[in-house]
């Protein structure tokens, strides 16, 4: 299965990956991931995306692209889930063309919809391990150990585009650039359009409903 999980920043992307991952087998493959371990690492690549990232705008188009059609080309039989790539209208053509010379497409899309409000709640509760990459939230989500990843015991972290500044900025580039994304799938008919203001497990239910559809055609 190709999977595109679209949404706005906090939407829930991240945390229903990883529940389509261990139900699926697909490889997970986040752009804001990738991006930051290239940070982290200090690479070229990471301190070209450093200044776009700590400012809520979008990495450009060029480097995005080369960096996600490079890891999509080392996924497994059993396909991927995308999160966070394509972000623009210029990144989901370029996708598709990349898919379309092995012959492959986009199986289907999974758009997440919710409201900026909601959305500064959950980025400004948010923990996440800089080990395994496990979401929690303060309030919704909250590890067995206050402040210690349930995986593997290391000490949660605070991103630092998640004060409410970066945020709303964040939310404010979705609107102008990645909202248009969900418009130019519909033409395939394989968008599925996801409330994602309930409970996480709903959600989830609700996601897994649509790919098993799907994984049993
Ligand atoms: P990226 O890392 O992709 O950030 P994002 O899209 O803004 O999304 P997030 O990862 O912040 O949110 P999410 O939807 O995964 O939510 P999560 O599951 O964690 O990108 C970061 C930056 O990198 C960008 O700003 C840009 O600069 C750059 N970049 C990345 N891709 C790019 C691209 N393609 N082109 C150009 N630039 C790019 O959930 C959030 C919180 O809410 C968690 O605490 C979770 O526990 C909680 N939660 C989740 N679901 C629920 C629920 N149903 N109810 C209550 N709480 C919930």
């Amino acid at each position: 299965m190709r999977i595109v999980l679209l949404g706005a920043p906090g939407a829930g992307k991240g945390t229903q990956c990883k529940r389509i991952v261990d139900r699926y087998g697909v490889l997970h493959l986040s752009s804001g991931d990738i991006l930051r371990k290239e940070r982290s690492e200090k690479t070229e690549l990471g301190k070209k995306a450093q200044s776009y990232m700590d400012s809520g705008a979008l990495v450009p188009d060029e480097i995005i692209v080369a960096m996600m059609s490079g890891a999509i080309e080392k996924a497994p039989e059993a396909g991927f889930v995308l999160d966070g790539f394509p972000r623009t209208v210029n990144q989901a053509r370029e996708l598709d063309k990349s898919l379309a010379s092995n012959n492959e497409q986009v199986d289907i899309v999974i758009n997440l919809k919710i409201d900026d409000q909601v959305v500064m709640d959950r980025m400004t509760g948010r923990r996440s391990c800089p080990k395994c990459g496990a979401v929690y939230h303060i309030n919704n989500l909250k590890p067995k150990v206050e402040g210690k990843c349930d995986n593997d015991g290391s000490e949660l972290i605070q991103r630092t585009d998640d004060t409410a500044e970066v945020v709303a900025e964040r939310l404010k580039t979705y609107h102008q650039q990645t909202e248009p994304v969900a418009d130019y799938y519909r033409r395939n008919d394989n968008v599925c359009d996801i409330n994602a203001l309930g409970d996480i497990d709903q959600i989830t239910d609700l996601i897994f409903k649509h790919l098993d559809v799907f994984a049993k055609s």
